[in-house]
């Protein structure tokens, strides 16, 4: 089969936010205890945190991450995670079902969060708690000194404010999972209340709202409208969820699942539109996909034991197929670099995660971890207007499915065009021509793929370098005209400068 784009270098969709890769890490599983850190183990340093995780989210090159959660945020007091270790509380958790040490709480996670060169989106607890919470936590974060809450920080041993920028105004709150689930009408309100004491006491802070737990949420929509309704001049950012899976074991099907991602966004903006037409407001709301991931154990209940300490959860291993649902969702999301402003993968370790560790033992990369890598390495500047002609598919839920998912992004400062590129066809190699005369005489870098014979394969403890990419795949350019081949069923990377 074959494809054919061209692209511009003078039409262009939006600079990309760095934040787009960022991740997620919850007090869930074994993201914290065991995964970040793991005091004893042979790597931790002298405050627990294991080097080898930190090496492998420095390489990830993470912008930005959300934390503590996630469902658990909705019951986390989180005055019990500062202050000395000795005196904090174990606790029942009740979003997970597990014991809660508070070993690691916000100021732990500061330290940990400098060491991995990322910022934190930070998350209240709009289940259990409120307003007072809120504004006690950013005042405990932000304010440089001279309050009570400012100086218990200092007194902690933190003279210099977090200055977190980013906040989650809860986590989820449609959902009847959720500790303190709210209707949107209850949820609003508490977050335009909670948004306002926030910002005066911060008033650089950036707030996200809750949208809804996923599409196929019964509210979703009218929980979008009517949450930005009553909210619309405290937040800057509307949040969306989005997991996949493919437990009905329909490939063509699965992959074919970033044209849902790409609905869901395109109708979460409109509904953003649709309240500020109505507002007649100057301000647009942006889009914070501050969950997403294929996730193919979703709908496991929690531990099958309760009240343990950090149990393995969630530990999916990801095949070949899953990586390049990822490079899907991760063009997807490029393609809507004009609103996509913030994007977490969830989660970063361990737990649905890119990243795995062995408790006292090594740490492996996922087959996820490569598309990640490519894109957060590569994709930096520019996501260029893309005109792509391709053969088409149907699938079980999708119509005029294109062979390629594709987007092409320009770095100015580097002069580096990078063309990322899945070829969805399982059994046909793709030839792909594109058009980039506008660029003058561009030379081909390398072009990288991650390909497999068998698309089920997966790393593992054991065996962990099955799902690899390469240098290597087949690409000529010539005046401008480049022509690749895509292998079946891969991920691609053309880098042109
Ligand atoms: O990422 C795992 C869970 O998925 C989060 O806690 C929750 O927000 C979502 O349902």
């Amino acid at each position: 089969i074959r494809a054919n784009m061209l692209v511009d270098k003078n039409f262009t969709v939006s600079v990309i936010d760095p934040r787009v890769y960022g991740s997620f890490i919850e007090h869930l599983g074994r993201a914290v205890y065991g995964g970040i850190y793991e005091p004893g183990h042979p790597t931790a340093d002298a405050n627990g945190f294991r080097q080898d995780a930190l090496e492998a989210i420095r390489s990830l090159r993470v912008p930005i991450i959300r934390y503590p959660g996630g469902n658990f945020v909705s019951g986390y007091n989180w005055e019990d995670g500062v202050g000395p270790k000795s005196e904090r509380k174990r606790l029942l958790e009740l979003a997970w079902w597990t014991t809660e040490t508070n070993e690691v709480g916000t100021n732990e996670f500061a330290d940990w969060a400098k060491l991995a060169g990322t910022e934190v989106m930070m998350a209240v607890n709009l289940g259990t708690r409120g307003i007072d919470a809120a504004r006690n936590l950013v005042e405990y974060c932000n304010h440089p000194s001279g309050s009570y809450w400012s100086d218990l920080r200092i007194s902690h041993g933190y003279r210099d404010p977090h200055r977190f920028k980013t906040w989650c105004l809860g986590n989820e709150m449609d959902g009847p999972w959720q500790i303190g689930a709210k209707t949107a009408v209850e949820y609003g309100r508490l977050a335009n209340e909670t948004a306002k004491a926030m910002r005066w006491v911060d008033p650089t802070i950036e707030l996200v709202a809750c949208g809804s737990s996923s599409r196929s949420m019964p509210t979703f929509a009218d929980w979008e409208a009517t949450v930005l309704d009553l909210t619309y001049d405290q937040v800057d950012f509307l949040s969306l969820h989005a997991y996949y899976n493919n437990n009905e074991n329909d490939t063509p099907n699965f992959l074919a699942r970033s044209m849902d991602l790409d609905q869901f966004i395109q109708s979460v903006a409109a509904i953003c539109d649709y309240v500020q037409a109505k507002k007649r407001s100057k301000k647009k709301i942006m889009l914070s996909l501050d969950e997403w991931n294929v996730w193919n154990s979703i709908g496991s209940s929690r531990a099958s034991e309760r009240w343990q300490v950090a149990p393995p959860e969630f530990e999916d291993v990801y095949t070949h197929e899953d990586a390049l649902a990822v490079g899907c969702f991760l063009i997807t999301i490029l393609k809507h670099a004009d609103r996509v402003k913030m994007a977490c993968i969830a989660q970063l370790i361990n737990t649905i995660a890119p990243i795995m560790t062995e408790t006292d033992g090594p740490l492996w990369l996922q087959s996820t971890y490569y598309p990640l890598l490519h894109a957060s390495t590569f994709g930096r500047g520019t996501v260029l207007l893309s005109n792509v002609d391709a053969p088409k598919y149907d699938s079980k839920d999708y119509t005029d499915v294109p062979y390629i998912e594709t987007v092409s992004v320009f770095d100015e400062e580097q002069g580096q065009l990078t063309i990322f590129a899945v070829n969805r066809h399982l059994e046909e190699n793709m030839e792909f021509d594109i058009d980039v005369r506008s660029f003058g005489d561009l030379r081909l870098i390398e072009h990288i793929v991650l390909e497999n014979n068998d698309l089920k394969a997966t790393n593992t403890k054991t065996a962990p370098n099955r799902v690899l990419p390469k240098s290597g795949g087949h690409t000529k350019v010539d005046q401008g005209r480049v022509n690749a081949i895509l292998s079946r069923a891969s991920w691609n990377v053309i880098r042109l400068q």
